[in-house]
């Protein structure tokens, strides 16, 4: 069955809780937070306070997606405010491994992102130490882009990698997902789905999450 994970970048933020409260309801899966520090990416979002804000209200795993430089200085503050997945790009880590074990020193499931013109090769060697990898299908920073098709080659070349390693890892696709995108991605071996405005711009949220779902 595949996981929907809703991103509260494009929930209201003046009513978060309900608006999380919604998508649980919904059927989500996961909630999908996205931190951007204005370096990384061009944004600047959210921090680990409002993580742990969240942390009560909901009992869906929180899918912490970190698009910040030196996400070693922030781990710890993620982690104890509640996330239960913490993922760090691959282009901002010098450390990579090191990260990984930080990440999971705090008991939390730790995962490796990848832009969309990041090979998948790049991962090789630190899948079977991770629990998700999670595969941009937008240039990370902002909701609401249009979906890259060049991800699919790489979801199925990250299943590839990892059935032939026997290894059950999440595969997580990120952006412009959306009922007619979703559909090739979970062909190609995804099996969580992150959807911000596809599902935080529609009424019902529930057929917007079933939809996706397929
Ligand atoms: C982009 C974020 C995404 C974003 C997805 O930088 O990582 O999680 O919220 O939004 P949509 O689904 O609208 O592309
Ligand atoms: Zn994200």
């Amino acid at each position: 069955m595949v996981k929907i994970a809703p991103s509260i970048l494009s929930a209201d933020f003046a009513k978060l809780g309900e608006e999380i409260l919604d998508v649980e309801k919904g059927g989500a899966d996961y909630i999908h937070i996205d931190v951007m520090d204005g370096h990384f990416v061009p944004n600047i979002t959210i921090g680990p306070l409002i993580v742990e804000a969240i942390r009560p209200i909901t009992k869906l795993p929180l899918d912490v997606h970190l698009m910040i430089e030196n996400p070693d200085h922030y781990v710890e503050a993620f982690a104890k405010a509640g996330s239960d997945y913490i993922t760090v790009h691959v282009e901002a880590c010098r450390h990579l491994h090191r990260t990984i074990q930080h990440i999971k020193s705090f008991g939390v499931k730790a995962g490796v992102v990848l832009n969309p013109a990041t090979p998948v090769e790049s991962i090789q060697h630190i899948i079977g130490d991770i629990d998700m990898v999670l595969l941009m299908s937008v240039n990370p920073g902002f909701g609401g882009q249009k979906f890259i098709p060049e991800v699919l080659p790489k979801i199925r070349k990250v299943k590839e990698m990892a059935d032939q390693k026997g290894l059950t890892i999440e595969i997580e696709i990120d952006g412009g997902v959306n009922p007619e995108t979703a559909k090739p991605c979970i062909e190609a071996g995804a099996n969580v789905l992150v959807a911000g405005s596809a599902i935080y711009n529609e009424k019902d949220r529930t057929k917007a999450i079933s939809l996706i779902r397929g």
